[in-house]
Parts: C-alpha cells; sequence; structure tokens
C-alpha cells in the first residue's frame, strides 16, 4: 500500500491532490495519511498471529495528538521517553497501563508519576536507575514493575548516531550487570520481575543484527529460568527500516515469524516507530529562488533544515518529487536548500528535477523523525502538519506564529528606571 502516489501526474495523498492541500493550508507542510499509519501498524498486528504481544508505538518517531489517536483506536501500547510523551499519550485517548517507559535519565518526579499513571513496566537503563526507581515505589507504598534494557553488543549496522547496542553506547546495561540487577528486583519488596528489553539501533535492514541480539536475551533469560526468575515478555526494540532510496525493508512477518519461533510461550512486546509512520508521512516546501553558479545549482525553498533535521544531521536521503507535472520548469541537478544560516542547511542534494520558482517539492518518507525534530532556529515558527483520511482532511498542528516563538520571553526591567 501507498497512500502518496501519482496520478496523471499529480502528487495525492490518500484520494487529495497534494496541490489543494498546499492551497488550503500553506507552506511548507507537514501531511500524514491516516490509513497508512493504520495499514503499516496492522502489520505488526497480523504478524503475531495468536501469539500473546504489545505493540508499543515509539511515540519519539511523531507525537502529534492525532498520529497518537489513530494508534490509540487500534489499541496500540507506546513506547514513552518522557512524562511529556506519556502525558500526550493520555490526551490522545492511550492507555497508560499499556506504556513501556524507556530512557537513561528518569528523573525522580518522572517515575513517581509514571507510577501514578500505572505504566505497564519501566525499561530500566542502569544500575542506579533501578536504585531510585526502587525508593520512589518504596515511598510511595507501590511495587514498580521491571524489565531490565539489556545491551548485547550487537553491530545494528546503521548510521553511528543511531545504533544504540553497542558497549561504547549509552543505552542498557550489559548482561552479566543486568543478572545482578534481576536478582535485586525479585527480592525487593518494591519492584517486580516484569521483562526483558533492548533496542539495538534504528533505519536495521539487515535481520541478522536483530536475531543475534534475541539470541543473546534468550541465554540471559535461561540463565534467570536457573535461578528461578521467571519472565513475562521479551521486548525487542524498534521496528524495520524502511525505504527511503532503494532499501529492501525486512519482511515484518518473516521477522516475527522468526522470533517467535525462538522465544517460546514468552510474550513479546515490540517498540516500532519508523515503520508505522514513516512512510505515512511526506514534508512540502516551495521554490523560493533558483540560483545557480558555475559549480552548483540550487533550489532555494521555504522549508528548511529547523523543519527536517534529518539530512543535515545525519546525511540523511528524502526522496524529492514535484507535486505536479512541471515541464516548464529549468531541467538540472538541483541541490534543495532552506533559508536558514547554515551550509548543512539542506534537504536534499544532486537531485534531477525539472523546477521553476513556486514550484512545490515533496521530500517522501518524512513521517518520523520529522516534525518532532524541529525547532525554531532562525526564529523560524514551526510548520503545521494536517491528516488526510481518504478524501477528507484536517489541520492536526496550527502553524505557529512569530509572536508564539517569543511569548516566553522578558526583556530585563532597568533597575535605574
Ligand atoms: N525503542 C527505543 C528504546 C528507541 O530508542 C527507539 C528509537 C525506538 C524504539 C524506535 O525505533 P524505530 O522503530 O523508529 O527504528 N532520529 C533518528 C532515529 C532515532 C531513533 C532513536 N530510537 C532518525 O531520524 O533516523
Amino acid at each position: 500500500m501507498n497512500s502518496f502516489y501519482f496520478q496523471n501526474k499529480v502528487l495525492h495523498a490518500e484520494s487529495v491532490p497534494v496541490s489543494d492541500l498546499m492551497g488550503a493550508y500553506g507552506s511548507p507542510l507537514y501531511i500524514y495519511s491516516k490509513s497508512q499509519i493504520e495499514f503499516n501498524w496492522q502489520q505488526f498486528e497480523k504478524s503475531f498471529g495468536s501469539h500473546p504481544h504489545l505493540i508499543c508505538y515509539a511515540v519519539k518517531a511523531n507525537s502529534n495528538l492525532a498520529v497518537l489517536n489513530v494508534l490509540a483506536n487500534l489499541g496500540s501500547g507506546f513506547d514513552i521517553v518522557s512524562i511529556g510523551e506519556l502525558e500526550r499519550v493520555i490526551a490522545a485517548g492511550g492507555n497508560p497501563k499499556k506504556c513501556v517507559f524507556s530512557g537513561v535519565a528518569k528523573t525522580e518526579q518522572a517515575i513517581q508519576k509514571a507510577l501514578e499513571y500505572g505504566i505497564y513496566c519501566f525499561n530500566v537503563e542502569s544500575v542506579a536507575e533501578l536504585d531510585r526507581i526502587e525508593s520512589v515505589a518504596a515511598s510511595l507504598k507501590m511495587n514498580a514493575p521491571i524489565s531490565i534494557r539489556v545491551n548485547p553488543n550487537v553491530d545494528a549496522k546503521t548510521h553511528p548516531y543511531i545504533s544504540t547496542g553497542l558497549t561504547e553506547n549509552k543505552f542498557g546495561v550489559s548482561v552479566e550487570i543486568a543478572l545482578s540487577l534481576y536478582k535485586k528486583t525479585n527480592l525487593s519488596d518494591h519492584l517486580e520481575v516484569f521483562g526483558l528489553d533492548y533496542h539495538i539501533g534504528s533505519q536495521i535492514t539487515d535481520i541478522s543484527p536483530f536475531l543475534e541480539a534475541l539470541d543473546k536475551a534468550l541465554e540471559l533469560i535461561a540463565r534467570l529460568e536457573e535461578e528461578e526468575i521467571y519472565l513475562n515478555h521479551i521486548d525487542i526494540g524498534g521496528g524495520v527500516g524502511v525505504t527511503y532510496d532503494k532499501e529492501t525493508p525486512i519482511s515484518i512477518n518473516d521477522y516475527m515469524h522468526s522470533v517467535i519461533q525462538k522465544v517460546g510461550d514468552l510474550k513479546i512486546m515490540v517498540e516500532p516507530g519508523r515503520s508505522i509512520v514513516g512512510n505515512a508521512g511526506i514534508f512540502v516546501t516551495k521554490v523560493e529562488y533558483l540560483k545557480q553558479n558555475e559549480l552548483k545549482s540550487f533550489a532555494i525553498v521555504d522549508g528548511a533544515m529547523n523543519d527536517l533535521l534529518r539530512p543535515a544531521l545525519y546525511g540523511s536521503y528524502h526522496q524529492a518529487v514535484t507535486i505536479e507535472d512541471n515541464s516548464k520548469g529549468i531541467k538540472d541537478s538541483w541541490d534543495i536548500v532552506g533559508p536558514v544560516c547554515e551550509t548543512a542547511d539542506f534537504l536534499a542534494k544532486s537531485r534531477s528535477l525539472t523546477l521553476k520558482q513556486g514550484d512545490y517539492i515533496a521530500l517522501m518518507t518524512a513521517g518520523a523523525y520529522g516534525f518532532v525534530l524541529s525547532s525554531n532556529y532562525n526564529s523560524r515558527p514551526r510548520v503545521a502538519e494536517v491528516m488526510v483520511d481518504g478524501s477528507v482532511h484536517q489541520l492536526v498542528r496550527m502553524r505557529e506564529t512569530t509572536e508564539s516563538l517569543f511569548k516566553n520571553e522578558k526583556i530585563l526591567k532597568n533597575e535605574t528606571n
């Protein structure tokens, strides 16, 4: 299924021409497809068959309330990394009892709130964090549900910035430390052993690191059973990589089939983000100027690195297309660059496109880690977000105004006045 497609050389979002959306909501714009989100989530759901499982959508990938609401209505759980994300989930109609709380720096206050909201479990990332959770739970006379995040030291063969399962990364604990944390949890009056989790990285397109990590986790689970410590679930971390350029994604069905074969009756949890929302969103931006010199041709657009950071931060590739047939423009190899005063401010490089001023360019597969990574750098209001459902479309986040950017700021009072 592809909710963004060309019909008569016009890019559509579900059944709506993207140009209609640009006319209605202005530029730049994030556009999401509701049915693509649902379809992607169902791919995970179906792959489990009757095996006990919980899909916990990784909220960090796209935390717009409308997106979370679509997933909550499907019965999804959520992987959160802050109380902000948990409160978004609740505001969007999600169930805190289906939330796992990941992240290396949980504050006392966050732990307390998470316990009060009754989350499914904490994904514990360090010895010190387990101590803190125990003392907060004790002060509330509560029992904290615990999963230990194991760092399996597996190379996910992805971009180093989004590789998380190596000893050199800040995430999780070694197998040996995990073992001691489980023993401690088992003996504690305020901690309860729930599960084991790991996450080795994102945008993974080869199944073998996933299975290698799973094998290491299962070895640890076997050692725990020897100690008579039994888990309710195994959490296999994020989802699979998506197609930005020519990548072939791992089949979710094949992956889950292999996991189910290996884990026996254990409940499986998974925390997909990118593979749920990545291809369910595009970022559309308008050509303000074309500028050519003896070396380069620049399409200067109204969207920038502050709106879509991935190309600047990871050198990521997003396919760039004009939203309508455009034979009257200039055919060239364009660098698509924004208004921000940084050379890193590019959205795409060396793209063969026919362009003229006023054209709209869509950066594809921008639904994950797109808007959420945006900022107000250069005092640029964050852009609007729209969701399409068949032929219906709705604004799901208003475009910010410049006044809203400085509403929390104050000019120093002059003492001498
Ligand atoms: N669970 C945990 C603990 C994670 O840290 C992540 C992503 C996920 C799940 C979701 O992984 P996914 O299914 O999306 O692969 N900003 C980067 C990606 C950072 C991913 C961080 N962790 C990018 O734009 O590529």
